[in-house]
């Protein structure tokens, strides 16, 4: 079995950190979430992966290279222009060959792997396998109607007014048969060829089409909350470990990770929290559920249930919840009269102060 991951896309949907143009490198503490996508299928036992790339294939390259790094040997499949997830399927049809798949879209998140899913589809007769899982927003994703005893009875694409709140997730597994059915199908309303129009022939033409229901599921909708739930979800998991300096007036409690060349001063660490290498926290209180990226410096403030991004810097400032701070961000207290706050803000910010 191979793995198709999609990594393209426009560089232009830039939410929510403005800076960061490909959307499949969003951290998720302290890691991209196209690193998870990975580590996922090598989990499964597949190490033959194709990666779309777009707008973004530099970045993309820079992160990943060639895949050795997880153990994977990755061929890179250059798409012109977003033209949509079957036209993904179409282009790498020769990496592809004859052999099943899994394609997994490259900015979405699911908590346990891939590895039982797999399992599942191998041993059965499917034309194609997709996951499902309750949203509140069904509207903004494909949405599955199903019968009573569970056949998929329709596929919709982002439905104005979606028939049930079951999304379909963005790992598929399709047997060569998809190959067939992206080349019947054609572009959408939004002028993209719709993967979920090829399950949909697939069903139409009597394949088998299986679909399962998960739960764990995420993906970048740019939205704050998710963002800091999804990072809230990885970090109960993450394997503890000190691998920088905490001096002995600092008190660490429960999952903590210090990466590399991090200094801990006279500081409170209360897990599950990861800091990044080379970031100095100094007299300061970092609470559960944060992330506090690569070289950053923290100095008498306390930040909880949040996530700052690489370069940073928090001065003097108690106490941050609920956050996201961007990269090589400065936020600190102001001095002397009058009593205001001082801003320069990046596009599609958000702010809010105490009254
Ligand atoms: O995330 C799940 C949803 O993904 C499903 O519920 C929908 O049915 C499915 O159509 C898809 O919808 P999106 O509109 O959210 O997909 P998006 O355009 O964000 O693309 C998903 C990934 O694929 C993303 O990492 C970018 C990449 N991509 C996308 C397109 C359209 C490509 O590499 N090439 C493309 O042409």
């Amino acid at each position: 079995m191979k793995a198709l991951v999609l990594a393209g896309g426009k560089g232009t949907r830039l939410r929510p950190l403005t800076h960061t143009s490909a959307k499949q490198l969003v951290p998720v503490a302290n890691k991209p979430v196209l690193y998870y996508g990975l580590e996922a299928i090598r989990e499964a036992g597949i190490t033959d992966v194709g990666i779309v790339v777009g707008d973004t294939a530099a970045e993309v390259r820079a992160a990943v290279g060639d895949g050795s790094m997880f153990g994977l040997d990755v061929t890179y499949i250059p798409q012109e222009a977003p033209l949509g997830l079957a036209h993904c399927v179409l282009i790498a049809r020769e990496f592809l060959g004859d052999e099943p798949f899994v394609l997994y879209l490259g900015d979405n998140f699911l908590v346990g792997g891939i590895a039982g899913l797999v399992d599942t589809f191998r041993r059965a007769d499917y034309d194609a396998q997709i996951l499902l899982t309750r949203v509140a927003e069904p509207q903004f994703y494909g949405v599955a109607e199903l019968g009573p005893s569970g056949e998929i009875l329709r596929l919709e694409e982002k439905p104005e007014h979606p028939r049930s709140d079951l999304a379909i997730v963005g790992v598929y597994i399709f047997s060569p048969a998809v190959h067939e059915a992206v080349r019947a199908i054609t572009p959408s309303a939004r002028g993209e060829l719709e993967i979920t129009d090829a399950v949909t022939w697939l069903i139409d033409h009597g394949s088998r089409v299986h679909s399962h229901l998960v739960d764990g599921y995420w993906k970048d909708t740019g939205r704050l909350q998710d963002m800091l739930e999804c990072n809230r979800i990885v970090l109960e998991r993450i394997e503890p470990g000190v691998r920088g300096t905490v001096d002995r007036l600092s008190e660490i409690t429960g999952r903590v990770v210090v990466e590399r060349g991090a200094v801990v001063e006279n500081s409170i660490l209360r897990g599950p929290i990861v800091i990044g290498a080379d970031t100095k926290i100094t007299s300061s209180y970092i609470g559960p559920f944060t992330s506090i990226g690569a070289s950053c410096l923290v100095e008498n403030a306390e930040i909880d249930y949040s996530i700052v991004l690489d370069g940073s810097s928090v001065h003097g400032v108690s106490r941050i919840a609920h956050s996201l701070i961007g990269r090589n961000v400065e936020v600190s207290r102001a001095t002397g009269m009058p009593n205001t706050h001082e801003l320069m803000v990046g596009d599609h910010s958000r702010i809010q102060v105490p009254a």
